[in-house]
């Protein structure tokens, strides 16, 4: 074979090599045990004696230009000089930077409001989604015929016994009085579900955070002062309260609780409706049924009550006008908080 030859392949051939894998495979093809260099080695002891010494210094010459491209090459290989299509690692280049998250605007409100709570002694609780009619309707004295238990305003879930998604966050009451004697202070947050048609102000599952004390001489007044310290926490200091008489079955008597505008502070605008007062919660003192169904003397012990939805807080904390909005996961909504 004509070693010139040989070498002008070998300088095409290496032009065209491109990573460490291919750099190898020539390495072998022309300098590996059964490579071409070692080929024509073997053939010098065939030649004529003349020829021997010509053709073995033109093999050697042919191995060291080998050699010095192999080393010329490998170093642009490993550098990525000269070197187009193949990904290499630029140890130097800046990372891509993860996205760091963070809590949704409704967990971030929820422990707002729980911790203002569990500042001054309250014990934060959870309950199950899953509930059993007693806790959610009958233990909370909402009798047989009460509206709410229809199946249009409750998702029901299994007919015996009777089970369903919690419609308020007021059942753990039952539950907690149930195992825990008083005195209790404890708040409530969770998911709460209502077969609503979903529109900008209602959602077929939002969050409540419901509130409870029972002690022995718990009044009224106690329930208001919490009450003025939770709101001027939350809103602002100079903010003004009332309560509205209501009815709620598992409080007598019972209140709406109403905060004076944030946004006109008092004088009327499209927020309130022009009524200036902006409803929060509702609340009460405990009923006496209640505490006879999970056993607590109702002669010894009072206590208070509150429920608020979570969403509503939020919306009139930070002026949002779609509850949707929470709902959505749109990152262009989420990221503002
Ligand atoms: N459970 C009520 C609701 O979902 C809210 C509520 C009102 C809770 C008055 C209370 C209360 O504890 O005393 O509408």
């Amino acid at each position: 074979m004509d070693i010139d030859i040989i070498l002008s392949q070998v300088e095409e051939e290496i032009k065209n090599i491109n990573s460490p894998e291919g750099l190898e495979q020539f390495r072998l093809k022309y300098l590996g045990r059964k490579g071409v260099v070692a080929q024509l080695t073997s053939t010098i002891p065939t030649l004529p004696n003349q020829e021997k010494a010509v053709f073995g210094q033109k093999v050697n010459a042919l191995k060291g230009k080998i050699l010095s491209l192999l080393k010329e090459k490998q170093g642009a290989v490993v550098s990525g000089k000269g070197v187009s299509q193949e990904p290499y690692v630029d140890i130097g280049m800046p990372g891509i930077a993860q996205e760091i998250g963070h809590l949704h605007p409704l967990t971030q409100i929820t422990e707002e409001i729980c911790s203002i709570f569990n500042r001054i002694g309250f014990s934060i609780v959870e309950g199950p989604e899953i509930e059993t009619e007693q806790n959610n309707f009958t233990g909370l004295n909402i009798p047989l015929e009460h509206p709410s238990r229809e199946a249009f305003d409750t998702f029901y879930l299994k007919d015996y016994p009777k089970m369903l998604l919690r419609s308020h966050t007021s059942p753990v009451q039952v539950r907690a009085m149930k195992t825990h004697k008083p005195p209790l202070a404890i708040v409530v947050p969770g998911k709460v579900y209502r077969p609503d048609a979903v529109d900008a102000s209602h959602s077929f599952m939002f969050h409540q955070v419901e509130g409870f004390m029972v002690d022995k001489g718990i009044q009224f007044s106690d329930l208001k002062g919490i009450l003025e310290l939770f709101a001027r926490t939350i809103f602002n200091s100079d903010i003004k309260m009332r309560f509205r008489p209501h009815f709620f079955p598992f409080t007598e008597p019972s209140a709406e609780v109403d905060i004076s505008c944030i946004i006109c502070k008092g004088k009327g605008c499209s927020v309130c409706g022009r009524k200036g007062w902006l409803e929060i919660l509702g609340a009460g003192m405990i009923h006496p049924n209640v505490f006879k169904h999970v056993g607590i003397d109702s002669g010894k012990y009072t206590g208070f009550a509150f429920g608020m939805g979570v969403e509503r807080i939020a919306m009139l904390k930070y002026g949002i006008n779609d509850i949707r909005l929470f709902f959505e996961n749109d990152v262009r909504f989420l990221r503002q908080f």
